[in-house]
């Protein structure tokens, strides 16, 4: 993009308007070559009443080579431009018609994997958002629903398409969705494939036929994958009163995929990272974001594709609600409290740092140049957020009553944030329209609490005020519904008064409490209407219970409070919370001040590790120690400048203090959490691994890598495997392991790409610009391969010492690799890019150095649009 192309002009929310027309019916026809395939459509069209009058229909298309067309089957005279083919009124019958084309597309020569692409000799498709205008000229706008009909000719023996099979022979084969959908659910596969198959019967007595699909070699490792299917279709029908609707439900297992997975119609297509699994190559994680992920397109089903969006600018509608149905899923199958644990990390390490700089967005935005660049953790996880405030406000029966009205009310169209709130409103008589700008409104609020406490009335108050501070374009906000959850405790640690949701509508709320004969209960603060004789002290409380609602608690909270807390919460994720902010504590005045850890602390954490009484899972998350991107972020927000060099030497003195306070009961741990007999990857198993794996990195400090040595020789499991192999590198040794494990896995793709992440993060900060160089120099190394390309250039953010060295070399290579990439791939080049987004946190060096890239990219002649919108918003 050279300053004299400016960037192209966004798409805007308010700009929309109803499709001009409308499809009836679609058959389409593919002749698979690599490098010439045919795409015959039939397009069954007719005026939309919603737009009275005659209009020009206008058809997307992108780098297709049209054969011809016709309309009714008169051939069509008009030219496609660079993005569609426009048939003019003119030349349009009042009433349906019929559009018929042919158009040549090449595959094989697709590298932005967007559109038909082909991946190791496979074909398969990814038309979500905006892919369907390369395979053929279509109204490629999701509120455009049809049924389809598709055959595809090939010598490949397996041929995939939506909905169900209509029949097969030497080939060809042909499919029938009968569910009208949106193009970006279209889906194509064909290949050499084998199933690892199973049955469903719905709850009403429907036969589903169940397939996974994966490479020769692949089928023994898609055992987990099904058995979470099975378990979400399950959950689906129970949790949601949602049924499958086709006879067979197909997934394909594909390695060269730009995202996670895809939720096409009865036939989703997956990046294998999130299919294939055997204990030997998959990790903890791993095997739990498979279970997640299979789960979330499994969801869409109906949260997607039965209500689908009306404009990209609903995203959130399809999104928000799947991540949060898939967040109530994993923690039905797991644990509710670590999964909450989990979820709010990535939130805050995510969505607000999104939310706290130049790409900051509403969760609807209103305004895009390119779609793809807001597939956001803002759109996904802030979403799921505002839907479990909305239900936490309304209530799980009201939830579930708005749930149902959705489902009925709008099965079968593409809808909108209006209805969907309009069903909430509806349900429960609420006035929405505040709650709304949690939907149109960016940044993360700024809580701030005050306590009162007045001994002669028993009166005990919070006063919370809420900031909500400028994101670009929207300097000024108005004031957040809030849900805020709040315990009381006593001082012996029983808890007087159980969870209890507040509602906080203004910028600055009062809640007075007061001991009953019924224990602590919320009062009108005017007027002390206390009951006589009550005794009481004043409590302790607990605020903001579960992570209430996606904001920035600040609370001048002594240290003792917070052991107190971290001691006495019952609710498990302020209990963890308030030992993350100990630790945080305690970092920050370690890199600011250069204190050591106290007593106090340490001794608080010993006891979490080795108190039986509570979950592994939730011990281990205790014990890990806050991150260097938080901690740069916490800094900043404080008021600080952060320095990498110093976060990173300060939270590396920070785990030696605690592995020598925690040494003597290490090897106890250790030994204890082995698991005996056949690994099994569900919940509480991982758990007790994830502990002692964390009591083996600390040991690693204190034993010189001795017990990590032998647990990389002993593994018979990749969690394990792995994770012995990074404790040794976090202390500087495990070279020879790191050979031991090439040799061992030189032909996994998936594990190989675990061989290339851990080197980087745990590279010397002044040595990670040369791993950066030797690992793209490696033969494996394939940047046309996304999970590839993610496992190194995507992962050079995640050493924040590294990446952020002085030198300014790691700012230069990853622009260096976006440019590579950007030509062949725009979509993963302008994702991986937001590792600039933080540039303003840091001293006038680093800033200088980073917008120097961010202008060099933005310079280069032909850069794509998903990088010059990436680049230009963080410039901004
Ligand atoms: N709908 C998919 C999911 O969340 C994501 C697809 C995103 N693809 C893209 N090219 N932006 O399950
Ligand atoms: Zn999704």
């Amino acid at each position: 993009m050279t300053p004299d192309s400016p960037q192209p002009s966004p798409i805007r929310l308010n700009d929309y308007q109803p499709p001009t027309h409308l499809i009836d019916q679609v058959a389409l026809t593919f002749r698979l070559d690599p490098q010439a395939t045919r795409v015959l459509s039939e397009i069954r069209f007719r005026p939309n009443s919603a737009r009275p009058g005659r209009h020009d229909l206008r058809l997307d298309g992108e780098n297709l080579t049209l054969i011809v067309a016709a309309v009714d089957g008169h051939p069509v005279t008009a030219t496609p431009d660079a993005t569609g083919l426009t048939l003019p009124a003119a030349m349009l019958p009042d009433g349906p018609f019929t559009f018929t084309a042919e158009v040549e597309i090449a595959p094989a020569a697709n590298t932005a994997l967007e559109g038909l692409y082909m991946s190791n000799g496979m074909y398969c498709t990814q038309c979500e958002a905006e892919g369907f205008r390369k395979i053929t000229f279509y109204p490629d706008r999701p509120d455009v629903m049809a049924p389809f009909r598709v055959r595809i000719e090939s010598d490949l023996p397996v041929l995939l398409s939506n909905g169900n099979p209509l029949g097969q022979g030497e080939g060809w084969a042909e499919w029938h969705d009968p569910w009208p959908k949106p193009a970006y659910l279209f889906a194509l596969v064909a290949g050499d494939l084998l199933a690892h198959s199973a049955a469903f019967t719905t709850a009403s007595g429907r036969a589903v036929a169940l397939n996974i699909w994966v490479r020769h070699g692949d089928e023994g490792r898609c055992a987990y994958a099904m058995d979470s299917l099975i378990r979400s279709m399950r959950w689906d029908e129970t949790a949601y009163g949602r049924e499958y609707d086709l006879d067979v439900f197909n997934i394909v297992a594909v390695d060269d995929f730009n995202m996670g997975a895809m939720e096409n119609k009865g036939l989703n297509i997956f990046n294998s990272k999130y299919v294939l699994a055997l204990p030997e190559t998959a990790t903890d994680d791993d095997f739990g974001r498979i279970e997640a992920i299979i789960a979330h397109e499994y969801f869409h089903n109906w949260t997607g594709n039965r209500i689908t969006c009306r404009d990209w600018f609903q995203l959130c509608l399809k999104e928000g609600l799947t991540v949060f149905r898939d967040q109530q899923f994993t923690g039905d199958m797991r644990s509710h409290a670590v999964k909450r644990i989990e979820d709010v990390l990535t939130l805050r390490a995510r969505q607000f740092r999104e939310d706290g700089g130049p790409l900051a967005h509403p969760v609807r935005p209103d305004r895009y140049v390119e779609i793809n660049n807001f597939y956001t953790a803002t759109v996904y996880e802030k979403g799921a957020e505002v839907i479990g405030m909305l239900k936490r406000l309304v209530g799980d029966a009201d939830y579930a009553r708005a749930l149902d009205l959705y489902f009925t009310r709008h099965d079968g169209e593409a809808a909108t944030i209006e209805d969907w709130l309009a069903v909430f409103q509806d349900t429960t008589g609420r006035d929405l329209s505040q709650f709304k700008r949690w939907y149109t409104e960016a940044g993360t609020p700024r809580l701030t609490v005050t306590e009162d406490w007045q001994a002669d009335t028993g009166l005990f108050t919070l006063t919370f005020a809420q900031h909500n501070p400028p994101t670009p374009g929207q300097p000024e906000k108005g004031a957040k519904v809030i849900p805020i959850a709040l315990g009381l405790l006593n001082p012996n640690g029983d808890e007087v008064m159980p969870t209890t949701m507040l509602a906080m509508t203004a910028m600055t709320q009062s809640f007075a409490f007061q001991s009953t004969a019924d224990g602590w209960q919320q009062v009108v603060a005017e007027g002390p209407d206390r009951v006589p004789g009550a005794v009481s002290t004043r409590p302790i409380a607990s605020i903001l219970r579960g992570f209430s609602a996606p904001v920035l608690l600040e609370r001048d909270t002594s240290p003792e409070e917070r052991a107190f807390l971290l001691a006495h919460d019952t609710d498990p994720f302020n209990k963890w919370e308030a030992g993350r902010a100990l630790a945080k504590d305690v970092l920050a005045r370690m890199i600011t001040a250069g204190a050591t850890p106290g007593p106090d602390w340490l001794d608080a954490l010993a006891r979490v590790a080795v108190d039986d009484s509570l979950d592994p899972a939730f011990r281990a998350l205790a014990l890990r120690l806050p991150g260097e991107d938080d901690m740069a972020q916490t800094l900043h927000a404080a008021g600080h400048v952060p320095d990498p060099a110093r976060i990173h030497a300060a939270r590396r003195a920070m785990g030696d203090a605690v592995a020598r306070r925690l040494a003597p009961h290490l090897p106890g741990l250790f030994d204890a959490l082995a698991e005996p007999g056949p690994f099994t990857p569900e919940a509480r198993a991982a758990g007790r691994r994830a502990l002692r794996l964390a009591a083996l990195g600390y040991l690693s400090r204190v034993d010189g890598g001795a017990r990590a040595e032998a647990a990389f020789r002993q593994a018979d499991n990749m969690t394990e495997e792995v994770g012995a192999l990074a404790c040794l590198l976090d202390i500087g040794r495990g070279q020879a392991e790191l050979a031991a494990f090439e040799s061992r896995w030189g032909a996994d793709r998936l594990v190989m790409d675990k061989w290339f992440t851990l080197q980087l993060l745990h590279a010397a900060p002044e040595a990670t610009a040369q791993a950066v160089e030797r690992l793209t120099a490696h033969p494996a190394f394939d940047m046309k391969n996304p999970n590839r390309f993610r496992a190194v250039i995507g992962a050079l953010p995640g050493n924040h010492a590294g990446f952020h060295h002085a030198s300014g070399d790691c700012y230069r290579l990853l622009a260096d690799w976006l440019l590579k990439l950007d030509p062949l791939n725009p979509q993963t080049a302008a994702r991986m890019s937001t590792a600039f987004d933080s540039w303003s946190r840091y001293d006038a060096d680093r800033q200088g150095m980073i917008r120097d890239q961010l202008r060099r990219i933005l310079a280069v002649p032909g850069l794509s649009r998903d990088l010059g919108e990436m680049a230009g918003r963080m410039l901004g």
